[in-house]
Order: structure tokens, then C-alpha cells, then sequence
């Protein structure tokens, strides 16, 4: 192990992690990070707990002033014309299929690595996805594979910004522009992330915000559709309430102008979202900065590749999402199942870190068995074309899911310095007596 060259704190850490041979807390040894020290997220205080007692004395909790209040508040915070507030970020995806106007049989170009409703979405308005390979910098949809999975029937590509860095948006704009498709953010995850100055959801046609509480913005759930076309704002704002054309200034009239599902949110979550809101770009502030404090806590660990960022793009690190070497590990041919014992040790260290998700989309068995309605549907659709998922076709995000781990509320407030710190420290002890986990059972 290297001795830090830079910085005081780095030392300190090196100092403490420094006994190569400390015994692993997963096989008895003492644990790096104690109970309690990393704490949960979100933090909580009188803005919150005043805003959403409010509400909910006020009891008007449907099509309430807070839900108004909060589109009209995160569309100005984030340069956006309109939001809607929704129960969930996947719902305001599926508006977004909606507004770009797919109809059955029409194809939705998504990364092959995501949250699943990046791409279920899709299937909830009778379209069909078609993946695309990820970057392996970037974790982002890979934009020199675009243009070879355009086909007549594709409509919108779903530019998904991963763990708080936004995708190659000025590519996927050129190539939607070029083939005349739609552009949808999956912002669901990168709020306040950035590209040569502009905001997540501000250059596609229409974007979807997350509000569940892994996310930078959370109201416990939740999510938000944001436009600027007015055209697409309505579209949504149909499918988002029964297919009612009511806006919030007018009587409802009940009726069903077209097919809508019912993805309100109510008055309040809506009155948390907004304290949360006022207090976001702290939020943000404290992601970046723990996230360098990291990166350079970690430089001198071995077999760790660290998330960076891309040139243009400021990360917010919402998800702080590395990999281990596999490669250098001797451990290439068996990566995920190693990659779980490393998990497992950290998080007996005391670690939150997670695997995000085990499986590249196309490798979930409602695309692989294509389930997703019974009997074939949406695929069979007589507007639909076959499409082929097997898994070969992207092996960038298979090896991203087996090497990759990822934390979030660490590098979070109401955690500070000293909470990364502790986590690099355990990350160095585990990195550094791997030998230890080798032959280590895991069951399931
Ligand atoms: C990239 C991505 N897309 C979509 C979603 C769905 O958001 P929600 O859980 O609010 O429906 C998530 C949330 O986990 C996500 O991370």
C-alpha cells in the first residue's frame, strides 16, 4: 500500500487503516464504522415538519395548493416552462412516452442499464423499448450506438441520466433531430446535474424527475413531469388524471376524454417536497464535495475504479457508483459473485453500499420472457416488429452490473467529511486484506 502523499486527512486515514493484516469484520474482526455513525436520509427539520402539518391541517389533500406550488417551484428552480406533480417518478415517464406521442407498436430507444421503469414505462403505453448499449465511462446510453437501432417504427429515444450524470445529450439531440424523434430525459436520478451549463430536463422535449427517498429531491415518493411544450403538458396532464381535461383552474367534469390512469400526487407529500426543495442545492453542494473527499481518500486504494465525471458535465453524484477491477482482482470469470463477497464485507464493515442493479434490463425476465401483458402483448401487437433482446448484444452493461458497487448516504447530509472518511477507511481495509473473503460461502 502506497502512503498518501497528499493531504492530512488522507494520512490520517492511512494511519488508521494502515495494519494490512486486520481482521475482517465480517469474519469476527472489529467493524471500521460503528452503529449509528452514518446517518439516514433525508434529513429532517422545522421547514419540513411546519410545511407538511400544514398541510395536512389544511385538509384539502386533493388537486391541493402544495402540489400546484410545488410544479410551479421546481419548473423555476429547474428553467423549465411547466411541471406536473406526480405519485412517482415512473408515472411521469409514462407520461412522457405519452406526450411524445408513441402509440401501440411504436418503438422507444433506452439505455440497456437502468432502473427497470426506464423501460417498463414504455411497455405501459403499448410500446415496444429497444435497448441500446451503455458507455463505460459514462454508465450513460452509448450515443455512437443510437443511430443502428433507429427502425421506421422508432418515435422518441429515452436518454437516461445515471446516478447524477447526464447523458451525451448534444449527440442524442443531433441524432433525434436528424431521424426526426422525440427526446425523453429519464432525470429521475439527476436533479441539478448539468451539462455545459444546462440542467437535467432542460434540452429534451419533455423529462422525468424522481421524488422517492433514495433521490437527491425526496417527498418520501413522488415524482415530476417537466416541458416546455405546451402541446405535451396537456397530453400528460390527461393520462395523469382519468383522461379528465381539467386544469387546476377549472371544475372537473369527470369525463374521460381519453385513456388516463390516476398519477396525482397528494397535497402532503407535495408540501415535503417543497421544504426539500428549499434546501436542494445544499444538498447538492454536500454530494459534490463528499464525493471528492472520497475520490481522493480512495486514490491509493487498490482495485477500485472510481466514478468520474465526463468532460462538460457536472456530476452530482447522487449515486456514488464505482466498480472493482475485476481484471486485476483474478476475478473476471466469476465477477458478481465475488463483487457480493466484497458487498458483503463492506457492509459488515458498516458500509451502505448496494448493487444498484444486478441484471442489464434485457436480461429481466419480463423482457426475456416478453410477459409484460400475457399472450405476447404489447410485443405481438399486429403494429409492432419483432425485436431481439439477447443478452450478447450488451455486454458493456453486463460487465457494469457484476463489477459495480454503489452508496448513497454517506455522501449525503446530514453526513459530513467525517462519515466519508470512515467509509474510505473500511473500503481500504477490505481492498487491502482481500485475501481474507477468498474462500468465503455465500449463500443465495
Ligand atoms: C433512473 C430511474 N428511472 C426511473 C425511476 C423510477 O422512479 P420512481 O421510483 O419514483 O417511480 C428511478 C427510481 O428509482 C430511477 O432511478
Amino acid at each position: 500500500m502506497k502512503i498518501a502523499g497528499a493531504g492530512r486527512q488522507r494520512e490520517v486515514i492511512w494511519e488508521r487503516s494502515a495494519n494490512m493484516s486486520e481482521k475482517l469484520a465480517i469474519l469476527g474482526g472489529e467493524k471500521a464504522i460503528a452503529d449509528g455513525a452514518i446517518k439516514p436520509w433525508p434529513p429532517v427539520d422545522e421547514i419540513d415538519r411546519k410545511m407538511v402539518l400544514a398541510a395536512l391541517e389544511s385538509q384539502v389533500h386533493t388537486f391541493g395548493p402544495n402540489c400546484v406550488e410545488l410544479e410551479k417551484e421546481f419548473a423555476a428552480w429547474n428553467g423549465n416552462k411547466f411541471a406536473i406533480a406526480t405519485n412517482s417518478g415512473t408515472a411521469a415517464l409514462h407520461m412522457c412516452v405519452a406526450a411524445c406521442g408513441c402509440g401501440a407498436g411504436d418503438e422507444v430507444i433506452v439505455p440497456a442499464y437502468s432502473w427497470s421503469s426506464s423501460a417498463t414505462c414504455i411497455l405501459h403505453h403499448n410500446c415496444i423499448p429497444v435497448f441500446v448499449d451503455i458507455d463505460w465511462d459514462t454508465i450513460n446510453i452509448d450515443a455512437d450506438k443510437i443511430e443502428a437501432a433507429i427502425t421506421p417504427r422508432t418515435r422518441a429515444i429515452m436518454a437516461v441520466h445515471l446516478h447524477g450524470l447526464m447523458a451525451d445529450m448534444d449527440r442524442i439531440m443531433a441524432i433525434a433531430a436528424e431521424h426526426g424523434l422525440k427526446v425523453i430525459e429519464d432525470a429521475c436520478q439527476s436533479h441539478g446535474a448539468t451539462l455545459g451549463g444546462r440542467k437535467a430536463g432542460t434540452i429534451g422535449h419533455c423529462t422525468a424527475f424522481s421524488l422517492n427517498q433514495n433521490k437527491t429531491l425526496s417527498s418520501g415518493e413522488g415524482g415530476l413531469f417537466a416541458t416546455d411544450d405546451e402541446d405535451m403538458l396537456a397530453v400528460a396532464r390527461q393520462l395523469w388524471s382519468f383522461g379528465e381535461n381539467r386544469t387546476p383552474s377549472q371544475e372537473r367534469d369527470y369525463h374521460a376524454y381519453a385513456l388516463g390512469w390516476m398519477y396525482r400526487n397528494n397535497d402532503i407529500t407535495a408540501a415535503f417536497g417543497r421544504a426539500q426543495l428549499t434546501k436542494l442545492d445544499g444538498y447538492i453542494e454536500r454530494q459534490k464535495a463528499s464525493a471528492a473527499r472520497l475520490a481522493k481518500c480512495l486514490a491509493d486504494v487498490g482495485n477500485l475504479i472510481l466514478p468520474g465525471a465526463a468532460p462538460g458535465r457536472e456530476h452530482t453524484y447522487s449515486t456514488y457508483t464505482g466498480r472493482f477491477d475485476m481484471k486485476s482482482l483474478g476475478h473476471a470469470d466469476d465477477a458478481a459473485e465475488f463483487r457480493d463477497k466484497i458487498g458483503d464485507a463492506l457492509r459488515a464493515e458498516g458500509v451502505p453500499t448496494m448493487v444498484w442493479q444486478a441484471w442489464p434490463l434485457p436480461d429481466m425476465t419480463v423482457f426475456r420472457a416478453k410477459n409484460g401483458y400475457g399472450k405476447g402483448c404489447p410485443w405481438s401487437c399486429p403494429h409492432a416488429e419483432e425485436v431481439d433482446y439477447s443478452p450478447e448484444q450488451f455486454p458493456v452493461a453486463r460487465r457494469h452490473s457484476d463489477w459495480h458497487t454503489g452508496m448513497t448516504t454517506p455522501l449525503r447530509l446530514p453526513n459530513g467529511p467525517e462519515a466519508v472518511e470512515l467509509v474510505a477507511k473500511a473500503f481500504a481495509k477490505v481492498m487491502n486484506n482481500i485475501d481474507q473473503i477468498e474462500n468465503i460461502k455465500r449463500e443465495g
